[in-house]
């Protein structure tokens, strides 16, 4: 890192209290684990962004954008670079006026899932009812296509409107966005560049016309069925690992090789749902990490499968 007093010096002077240095990501996990990332912005409008990533590729600083940290392992060493969250300016919400049975509706990167998604059915908008009980930013969810069994943002999304390296707006059609199972990337190799996250400003959705109270009942069916199947009141970054593509669920795998209830440290395998990793409370990311190595190992000793991460791993 070069320079750190006159880059820390200029955040401060663009963000004020919206920069963090040495910032304990733990407050900033639904995993609650994390040591600190060197610096945490969280920048108002794409103009502060474009500066604080243009101060950040000036000083040859990793950046990246989180979002509510629901899919998210920090190490417990924390992070060097600079971490972007989201600031109020990545908010908004627009419905575009149309007379036809769709519905478009553009909304900030910042903006949370399971608001977008009360706000969808509210509206009679159907296109989101399988992200309902999905925590997180929709920023993060693009980014992840998150979802479930019964549909991804991959459905949704239309375009998507990136900064990129150099702090530039950019309109990303469709056509552009290559979705994947819990993974976007993208057509031009520039901006899918290694291990580099562009950053997510807006997402436009296109819903179809339904009915409010179908569409009511049918996301309270489905949250009901998560409150019964996951443990939603234990820290924990969802599903750990990813389903495999064929055969037996990561969670019935996890299951079978009677994982359950098995703990190192603070970090336990839930005994509600197999391929939940859960903090106890005094769990450190090692715990987890170490945990979750030792669910691969089991399942792969029976099974002869590779269980990948779902949750992504942040630091080093
Ligand atoms: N199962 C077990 N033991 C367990 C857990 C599950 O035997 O401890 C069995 C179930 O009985 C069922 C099968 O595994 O036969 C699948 O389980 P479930 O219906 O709970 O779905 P899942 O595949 O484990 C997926 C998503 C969840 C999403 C649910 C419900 C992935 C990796 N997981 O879970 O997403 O909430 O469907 O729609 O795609 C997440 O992404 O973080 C997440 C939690």
């Amino acid at each position: 890192m070069t320079g750190p007093e006159p880059l820390s010096q200029r955040l401060t002077a663009l963000l004020g209290t919206r920069v963090q240095f040495k910032a304990p990501m733990n407050r900033h996990t639904y995993f609650k684990v994390g040591g600190p990332a060197d610096i945490l912005a969280r920048p108002d409008n794409p103009e502060e962004m474009a500066e604080v990533i243009r101060l950040a590729e000036l000083h040859g600083i990793p950046w990246r954008v989180i979002g509510d940290g629901t899919n998210l392992l920090v190490l417990d060493d924390g992070v060097r670079g600079l971490l972007m969250l989201l600031g109020r300016g990545f908010g908004t919400l627009r419905q575009h006026p149309s007379k036809s049975p769709y519905v478009r509706v553009t909304a900030g990167a910042g903006v949370k899932l399971p608001s977008l998604c009360r706000y969808a059915t509210q509206n009679g908008l159907d296109g989101l009812t399988f992200a309902a009980g999905i925590p997180g930013t929709l920023g993060g969810a693009v980014m992840m296509n998150a979802g479930t069994p019964e549909g991804a943002m991959a459905d949704v999304v239309e375009s998507i409107r990136i900064m990129d390296r150099k702090g530039r707006l950019q309109e990303m059609p469709r056509d552009q966005l290559i979705f994947k199972y819990r993974r976007l990337s993208f057509r031009d190799p520039e901006t899918d560049g290694q291990g580099v996250f562009p950053a997510v400003l807006e997402a436009c959705l296109l819903f179809k016309r339904g009915d409010a109270e179908l569409l009511k009942a049918l996301v309270e069916k489905r949250l009901d069925a998560r409150r019964k199947a996951q443990p939603m009141h234990q820290p924990s970054a969802g599903c750990f690992f990813k389903n495999p593509k064929t055969g037996m669920s990561a969670g019935e795998l996890i299951d079978r090789v009677g994982m359950k209830g098995r703990r190192i440290g603070g970090a336990e395998v839930s005994t509600k749902h197999a391929n939940y990793i859960v903090n106890r409370g005094d769990a450190t990311a090692t715990d987890i990490l170490e945990l979750a190595r030792l669910i691969q190992s089991e399942v792969a000793a029976r099974y002869a499968i590779d269980l990948e991460f779902e949750v992504q791993i942040v630091g080093s």
